[in-house]
């Protein structure tokens, strides 16, 4: 059990990637508490209602994992929403202030909170090291009209977590800090997709453009974020991880010519 003895938290765990995660970490041997706005339904670990834009939801998550587990290995800073398709002249401020509070508040709140979890108790205290996985997107690295509230929260977590990354090396902090960049994963944040054209159709289509042709599914991104939770990454920090079916890649023939 690689992860034995080590403690993760999971943030947005209740469903697709997260919950995906919580489990892989689960099964390598880590204590895994799934927190979530939501309830989560069957969480591989305890389940702690959390957040994840809250300043006062993290310092209650945190006393309380540090008062039940003892100590904080792992954050895998997952929870967020799409906000929607707004482009710059029809999203509100509104919107845009929600999409940001949990995209990227959210990952700095994590981000600041987990390192003060590990250095009390955690990596700095002991031979293991300590690990935050930011949960990005390519939207972090193609520009698009929109969604714009979505593309700018998540390309604030691109380099947050290269900021994060740096502090925590010059302070010799024994805690690594990478982000990871999804395509189309085949999760819940699709659902008014789902409910217009149909979960096959809408995979489809979303899969369609995708050079690989499909969509993934939660499980390839939870492989990626166990890697780098566990020491098998242990060199790598400030780091980013597209796992986008080829997206970033280049022009796709499917997509120019409608190639099969
Ligand atoms: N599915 C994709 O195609 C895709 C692509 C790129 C990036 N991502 C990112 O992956 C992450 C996980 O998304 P997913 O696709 O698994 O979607 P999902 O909707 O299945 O899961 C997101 C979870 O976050 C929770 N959440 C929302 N607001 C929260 C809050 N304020 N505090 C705590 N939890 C909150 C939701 O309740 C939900 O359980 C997100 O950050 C998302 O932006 C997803």
């Amino acid at each position: 059990m690689e992860l034995s003895g080590q403690v993760a938290i999971v943030t947005g765990g209740a469903s697709g990637i997260g919950a995906a995660t919580a489990t892989l970490l689960h099964d390598a041997g880590a204590t895994v508490i799934v927190t979530d706005i939501d309830l989560a339904k069957d969480p591989p670990g305890r389940f702690v209602t959390h957040d994840v834009a809250s300043e006062a939801s993290w310092q209650a998550l945190l006393a309380d994992v540090l008062k039940t587990a003892g100590r904080l290995d792992i954050l895998i800073n997952n929870a967020g929403i799409s906000g929607g398709p707004g482009t710059l002249e029809s999203t509100t401020v509104e919107t845009w202030q929600k999409v940001n509070a949990i995209n990227s508040e959210g990952v700095f709140l994590g981000c600041k909170y987990a390192i003060e979890g590990m250095k009390q108790t955690g990596p700095d205290k002991s031979a293991s090291k300590g690990s935050i996985v930011n949960v990005s997107s390519v939207a972090a690295l193609i520009g698009s009209a929109g969604p714009v509230a979505y593309t700018a929260s998540k390309g604030a977590v691109r380099l947050l977590t290269k900021s994060v990354a740096m502090h925590c090396a010059e302070q010799k902090y024994a805690i690594r800090c990478n982000s990871v960049h999804p395509g189309g994963v085949d999760t819940a944040i699709f659902n008014i997709l789902w409910q217009t054209m149909g979960h096959e159709q809408g995979k489809a289509y979303v899969g369609g453009a995708h050079p690989i042709g499909r969509m993934a599914e939660s499980e390839e991104l939870g492989e990626l974020l166990l890697w780098l939770a566990s020491e098998r990454s242990s060199f790598v920090t400030g780091a980013e991880f597209v796992a986008d079916g080829g997206i970033t890649t280049g022009l796709s023939r499917r997509r120019v010519i409608g190639a099969p």
